[in-house]
């Protein structure tokens, strides 16, 4: 019979101290999660080295409670899989090391695991008869992205974008409407209550042929909307601002998304990274897909921002096929190349 596969996945590459682990690539058996949002809160957004500070103090605990959790010890651990970038450096370095204490110390294989390939992979938890090849429209804090994933290790970067990523822009919106950090969940929330009632920029997309993506001028169009407003004393409508401002966002990377699949003559997309969480983004893919009989698979909300889970699961194919192996003299990396 073979032989059940346990993998320890670490990550800590912005604001969430998490350790999971993960049977065979898809069963999730604990996904524990220190998420720091409310300290970095108060300052509208990540403080890096506040960032690092949080992951020294909480990744032990994190790792007790996730081995408990899923009723493991050390032992019956097959390899370790952390998160090696891209991400902020000093909170990088703290899961990296953790990481190479811990198979050091144990004499485990280490797995090197890129962040972007642990949101792919939050799709193979999520949909168990999932593989590639599929496109992947990746839209996460640093990137916008269409990757075309041809295996569980190798994917073309079909385009991106020239400028911000649109998670940041998310963010940066937010903050201009005066809402909390992270900014997208509460723009999502805003526009539930408006109307795309304004034009910003008028479907930039449609007139370029490539697949890649543009948010700063969208961004600022939008800033200026609100400057422009504030000096003249008119009122604005927050929930009428993120409304429109979110349907322009979005509406980019669904068409670009389906066009690429209808190129590459790909019948399956997958939505990977933290914007995946917006409910219009998978709802709007969904409609502009169903003519084309592409299928579009998104992970739960707790998979689609940052987990260790998702780093454990492609640290499973890493570990079966003999991929991403590293040792003690692993450093981590601020940035990875798309492909
Ligand atoms: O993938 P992620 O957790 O971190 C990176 O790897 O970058 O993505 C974080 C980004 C943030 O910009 C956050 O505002 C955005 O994902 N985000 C959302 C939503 N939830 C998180 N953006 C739009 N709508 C959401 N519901
Ligand atoms: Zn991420």
């Amino acid at each position: 019979m073979k032989k059940d596969i346990y993998i320890l996945g670490i990550e800590s590459s912005c604001d969430e101290t998490s350790v999971a682990v993960v049977k065979n690539g898809r069963e999730v058996l604990s996904n524990v999660i220190a998420s720091q949002i409310d300290i970095h809160r108060l300052y509208g957004g990540v403080v890096p080295e506040i960032a690092s500070r949080n992951h020294v103090k909480n990744i032990d605990v994190v790792l007790q409670e996730s081995l408990q959790q899923a009723g493991k010890t050390l032992e019956d651990i097959d390899a370790i899989a952390v998160t090696y970038g891209a991400g902020l450096l000093g909170a990088l370095i703290v899961g990296v090391s953790f990481a190479k204490s811990l198979s050091y110390a144990t004499g485990k294989p280490l797995l090197a695991i890129n962040h972007i390939q642990g949101h792919i992979a939050a799709n193979y938890i999520a949909h168990p008869t999932l593989k590639p090849p599929f496109m992947c429209l990746l839209v996460s804090g640093g990137h916008t992205a269409l990757l075309h994933v041809k295996d569980y290790h190798t994917r073309e970067k079909i385009g991106s974008t020239t400028d911000d990523s649109v998670g940041e822009c998310f963010d940066k919106v937010a903050r201009e409407c005066g809402l909390c950090y992270p900014g997208g969940p509460e723009v999502e929330k805003q526009a539930k209550m408006g109307t795309a009632c304004i034009t910003f920029v008028k479907k930039p997309h449609e007139k370029r042929k490539d697949f890649n993506f543009s948010y700063s001028g969208l961004k600022t169009a939008v800033i200026n909307y609100i400057h422009n407003a504030k000096q003249r004393n008119e009122a604005i409508s927050v929930p009428d601002i993120c409304a429109s401002f979110q349907k322009e966002a979005l509406e980019q990377l669904v068409f670009k998304a389906v066009q690429a699949c209808v190129k590459y003559n790909e019948k399956t997309l997958i939505i990977a990274g933290g914007v995946s969480a917006n409910q219009t983004l998978r709802s709007m893919c969904e409609k502009a897909a169903k003519p084309y009989g592409i299928h579009v698979y998104y992970p739960p909300l707790k998979l689609c921002t940052d987990n260790a889970a998702m780093i454990a699961s492609q640290g499973y194919y890493s570990f079966i096929h003999g991929k991403d192996i590293a040792d003690i003299t692993l450093t981590p990396s601020s940035t990875i190349p798309l492909e």
